[in-house]
């Protein structure tokens, strides 16, 4: 039997969580949530491929309930992410104000009905920044990490904020930043969960000492290598597929599945809103690499260059 099946079969996986859960309050705001030994935490920056990191895990984790081609069972027409944003099948914990009417999220099933046979979790927070228990070695939960390279990820989200500004649901309602204003706050490290640089090297050191507890990948080999990506993050989860499933062509109908352009030509994610304040089309744009070339200015490109050089010297890390 293979590592995956052993997993997603395993009906004892739940009395684990009982006898042996760790309470871990995953911020102070909630209380009365806890990561357990079974909690996988899919980490980015925001504009890091979240939402495409989100919608894989949960179609490697959920597999065995809900297949990933029509051709491979009829069950397929019921898989939750053709229908539900993958931004609420795998909430954050770091934004309490945009679920007001749900304060305490239900973890436990991914807002599906079977017992997941673990709960995903997203966070934006740096990896200093995580709650010690999620931390330390002795729990078993695991983190996955995406980043994406800085030239990219600074464009997306500069895109993306003013759109967001503009959103009177979101109470913005501010002018949009320039292309040049914004650069500056990103060089200088001004940033929601920043900087770029600490983000990206938390995560990175932590792989390095931890192999077992965190994965780093990038939004660039997954573009490059999405099966081979697909595979390494579930065989890291614990979740890894059989002979028999690649023979079968599940890894590709998870790739498929959660391709840029099929999830973007869902109708949940073409017309759907997210809880209320902004398109879930947002979410998906372009979903390329180096798309900043059309918008960073040849200056910027060597600032951005310089900065990196210096900030991740001897990490290891390059782009
Ligand atoms: P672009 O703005 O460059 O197109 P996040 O989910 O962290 O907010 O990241 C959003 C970015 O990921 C956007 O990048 C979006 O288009 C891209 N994206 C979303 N889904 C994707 C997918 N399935 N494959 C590749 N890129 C995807």
């Amino acid at each position: 039997m293979s590592t995956s099946t052993q997993h997603t079969n395993d009906t004892n996986s739940n009395s684990r969580h009982d006898n042996d859960e760790i309470s871990v309050h995953l911020c102070e705001d909630n209380v009365g949530r806890h990561a357990s030994h079974t909690d996988l935490i899919i980490a980015t920056l925001p504009k890091s491929g979240t939402i495409w990191l989100k919608a894989l895990a949960f179609a490697i984790i959920n597999r065995s309930h809900y297949p990933s081609s029509s051709s491979s069972s009829e069950n397929y027409h019921q898989h939750p992410l053709l229908t539900i944003s993958p931004r609420d099948l795998v909430p954050f914990v770091d934004f309490k104000q945009l679920y007001p009417d749900n304060r305490l999220l239900d973890f436990t099933k991914n807002s599906t009905n079977h017992d997941s046979p673990c709960r995903l979790i997203a966070t934006h927070v740096p990896y200093p920044s995580l709650p010690e228990s999620i931390k330390i070695t002795a729990t078993n939960c695991k983190i996955v990490y995406l980043c994406r390279n800085p030239q990219d990820n600074f464009s997306s989200l500069w895109l993306f904020m003013n759109k967001a500004r503009a959103m009177p649901m979101l109470n913005n309602n501010n002018a949009s930043l320039s292309m040049d204003e914004a650069f500056d706050y990103f060089c200088d490290g001004v940033q929601e969960f920043g900087p770029y640089w600490d983000h990206v090297l938390g995560y990175w050191k932590e792989s390095i000492k931890n192999p077992d507890k965190v994965l780093f990948d990038k939004y660039e080999n997954l573009k490059k290598e999405p099966k081979t990506q697909t595979k390494r993050i579930a065989e890291f989860t614990g979740c890894g597929f059989s002979s028999e499933e690649e023979n079968q062509g599940v890894v590709e109908d998870i790739s498929s599945l959660c391709s840029f352009e099929n999830l973007k030509n869902l109708d949940v994610n073409k017309n759907g809103t997210w809880r209320g304040t902004i398109q879930n089309k947002e979410f998906f744009r372009k979903g390329e690499v180096g798309d900043w070339k059309n918008y960073l200015t040849p200056i910027m490109i060597k600032t951005l260059d310089g900065l990196m050089k210096e900030k991740l010297h001897g990490s290891g890390l390059v782009f």
